[in-house]
């Protein structure tokens, strides 16, 4: 029987997701009215019954013709402009008068099997018998400006895809100030909103704060993702838990600017709109052309926090991540940078790689340093060919010798900035993004070329596929230190400098996009000053991405624990360093504990390890090699929270149930602390699991607990403990 996942009865509109279902319809003057979001129901024209307070006002002795200023009040499904809806409209167009009402009716629709993809942008997948995909078109009647609303209902996922083309069918040309990926509204009054800020060191902080009237606005300005604030959000009832309660999440698959609004009236309808940031965006359409938004991805979640995130990380391992590394397990690497920097030579790199394949570890990695003259932060980024000096040799040549110790082979690159001090930056120095008659900002001695210009493209990818080809790559380590700054671009006219951001973007996935083709297997981990892209843009085509330069093990507590709300353990990148700070200590085990819940690897020198600890290190990887599969492919259960426990527990449990790890850090030594009864999640109550020494009833697990205390004395001691159903 074909699926059928969206419903559709006199344009009233059901999409059921996985258990969940949204609905929306057509009003008699044509607008796009909200009906409903949330668990599975089986109604149809029933919905439109519900109180969406759509048919103002409620006061009887008001007109319900007259009260079209309050319009901002009802639940849109596209929120139009300037005719009394003041909270954020879907998108906004100023036409060739210079006003910006934009008030589209609708037009037709059709359903298509299976997913489009989206022209030049990263965004999920599905084949057709895994999804389907409604398409509703209004149009402006003024402008003839056209909205296509697309909607890609997922049949084992309670998670939607959305995406917006505008298309101009006017003959006066039309400039597009607003153009969201999706408007979702509520009508509720006591909704948390969850988010994740983060700097350098200290990524995805996780918060969660009560909503309580006004607009409050998750945002990017800086060119990029970036640090300081993640593109995604929940929103959650307020006694939701990690086990129960209704959560709704949505991320922007986009690596760019973005602007996550919440708003919420004084008669409680909240709107949630995640796309473009309006306010560095621009876009002129002339007659006939179009303009394709990014996605952004929804999930509904009727259990809580956890079940929320177990969805996007389904999401992203299966329909997002490049096909080739969706199963292929990862390999274990070494990186060189926290053990060498810019201080290293051939000797040096292949007895790393020697020791390295001695223990049991796959690929080694040269990080910053191989090019141009590059000795320090402050020159050659852009002058991608080696250093044959440093390296004594040819890249090819040092390439031979590291895979003749027997590991894989890796670089960084960091494609899209040009140092000052560079051949590349003298040569075309109207490369670099840069306003006229202002000084150019520089960080790290650099700046971010101007990848809206195809050439500045073509450029960079000659350069780094002909090094890629040369060194027969496995790996590229793709970084990205810096944010924009004045930013402009010597090739654009005036009237289109406001596309510059998105162009800047549309160009980086170009040039993912062609060095994936060109070399499918070539593993590419993101990376920005650590984890400040992470975002589900980079991950369509790089399936890990560093999470921090931070490595210290408490620290990552929190920050794979911010991360894991929506990304999955296997695109955390989570390395073994030496112990940062002095003043804290994690043993080796717990520093491997916290990096097992990632792509694990090390950040250290191997061959300047204390005799004790490189023992371990062979052990670690065979443990991670027998349990990798659970860490990678299975669900991923938090326990307890960094922010409030001192004991902090996860586990990655086998789809099938049939295994588990248990992971459980015991922080602050606590004279006082005997140990305590942690209780686990997701298993099936009848079960019976064995810990390699007793076994133990699943429904005890569950319910009252498995008993844990500290093997040793001391702050940040570890457990980890594989679990096998009997
Ligand atoms: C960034 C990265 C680091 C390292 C350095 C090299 O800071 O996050 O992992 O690659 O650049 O300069």
């Amino acid at each position: 029987m074909a699926m059928k996942l969206i419903h559709e009865n006199n344009l009233l509109f059901r999409l059921d997701a996985g258990e969940s279902s949204y609905a929306f319809q057509v009003t008699p003057d044509g607008r796009l009215q909200h009906l409903y979001w949330g668990g599975r129901v089986d109604a149809m024209e029933e919905l439109a019954r519900l109180n969406g307070k759509n048919s103002y006002p409620s006061e009887p002795s008001l007109d319900p013709q007259d009260n079209q200023c309050w319009r901002e009040h009802q639940l849109w499904e596209f929120a139009p402009e300037d005719i009394g809806v003041y909270a954020p409209a879907t998108a906004t167009v100023r036409n060739a008068w210079g006003n910006v009402v934009t008030d589209p009716r609708y037009v037709s629709h059709r359903l298509l099997p299976g997913k489009p993809a989206l022209a030049g942008l990263p965004a999920a997948y599905a084949e057709p018998q895994e999804a389907q995909t409604l398409e509703v078109t209004l149009e402006d009647p003024n402008t003839h400006v056209q909205f296509v609303l697309r909607y890609t209902a997922f049949q084992n996922l309670s998670a939607i895809a959305r995406s917006m083309v505008v298309v101009n069918r006017g003959d006066a040309p039309a400039e597009l100030l607003r153009a969201d990926s999706l408007t979702a509204d509520f009508w509720h009054e006591s909704l948390d909103v969850c988010f994740f800020d983060g700097f350098w060191g200290k990524e995805r902080c996780f918060h969660r704060e009560a909503l309580q009237g006004g607009r409050k606005t998750l945002e990017s300005t800086r060119g990029l993702s970036g640090h300081a604030m993640n593109p995604s959000v929940i929103l959650c009832d307020r006694t939701t838990t990690e086990e129960t309660g209704r959560a709704y999440g949505a991320l922007l698959v986009y690596s760019g600017n973005f602007a996550i609004e919440v708003d919420q009236s004084p008669l409680y309808r909240t709107r949630l709109s995640l796309g473009l940031h309006p306010q560095r965006f621009q876009w002129l359409l002339q007659p006939g052309e179009s303009f394709q938004t990014p996605e952004a991805l929804q999930a509904f979640s009727p259990n809580g926090l956890g079940t929320l995130s177990r969805t996007f990380h389904d999401l992203l391992r299966n329909h997002l991540i490049p096909r080739r590394w969706r199963d292929a397990p990862r390999p274990i690497l070494i990186n060189n940078w926290e053990a060498m920097h810019f201080d290293f030579s051939k000797e040096k790199l292949v007895n790393l790689a020697r020791t390295a394949k001695e223990n049991g570890v796959d690929l080694l990695v040269l990080d910053d340093g191989w090019f141009g003259k590059r000795n320090s932060d402050r020159c050659a980024l852009g002058d991608w060919t080696a250093n044959e000096k440093k390296i004594s040799g040819t890249m090819g040549e040092l390439a031979d010798a590291i895979r003749a110790q027997g590991v894989k082979f890796g670089l960084w690159f960091e494609p899209e900035m040009v140092s000052q001090d560079s051949d590349l930056f003298r040569k075309h120095p109207d490369w670099a993004i840069q306003v006229p008659n202002h000084s150019l900002s520089y960080h790290r001695f650099q700046y971010v070329l101007d990848f809206s210009r195809p050439e500045v493209v073509d450029y960079v990818y000659e350069k780094v596929a002909a090094i890629i080809q040369e060194a027969k790559l496995d790996y590229m380590k793709w970084d990205a230190n810096r944010e924009m700054t004045e930013v402009g671009s010597t090739a654009l006219p005036p009237e289109r400098q406001g596309e510059l951001p998105h162009r800047y973007v549309l160009g980086l996935y170009d040039l993912y996009q062609r060095l994936s083709h060109s070399f499918p297997n070539l593993l590419i981990e993101g990376c920005s000053a650590g984890g400040g892209r992470f975002d589900a843009g980079i991950l369509a085509f790089s399936p890990q991405f560093w999470t921090s330069d931070n490595s210290d093990a408490f620290n990552r507590l929190f920050i794979q624990y911010g991360t894991s709300f929506f990304y999955p353990c296997s695109a955390m990148g989570a390395h073994v360093a030496v112990n940062w700070f002095p003043q804290r200590y994690s043993p080796i085990e717990t520093r491997a504990a916290v990096a097992f819940a990632g792509t694990f690897g090390y950040e250290l020198d191997l061959n300047q390890m204390p005799p004790e600890e490189l023992n371990q290190v062979k052990a670690q990887c065979q443990f991670y090699r027998q349990h990798h599969h659970l860490v990678q492919n299975g669900d991923y259960y938090r326990l307890t929270s960094p922010y409030e426990d001192n004991v902090v527990a996860w586990m990655n449990l086998a789809k099938d149930k049939s295994e588990f790890l248990l992971t459980v850090v015991f922080v602050r030594w606590d004279a006082a602390f005997y140990g305590r009864n942690l209780r686990l999640a997701g298993l099936n109550p009848n079960d019976t699991y064995s810990d390699g020494t007793q076994s133990w009833p699943a429904s005890l697990l569950l319910q009252a607990g498995y008993p844990v205390s500290s093997p040793k004395n001391g702050d940040m001691i570890s457990l980890q403990i594989h679990f096998q159903k009997a």
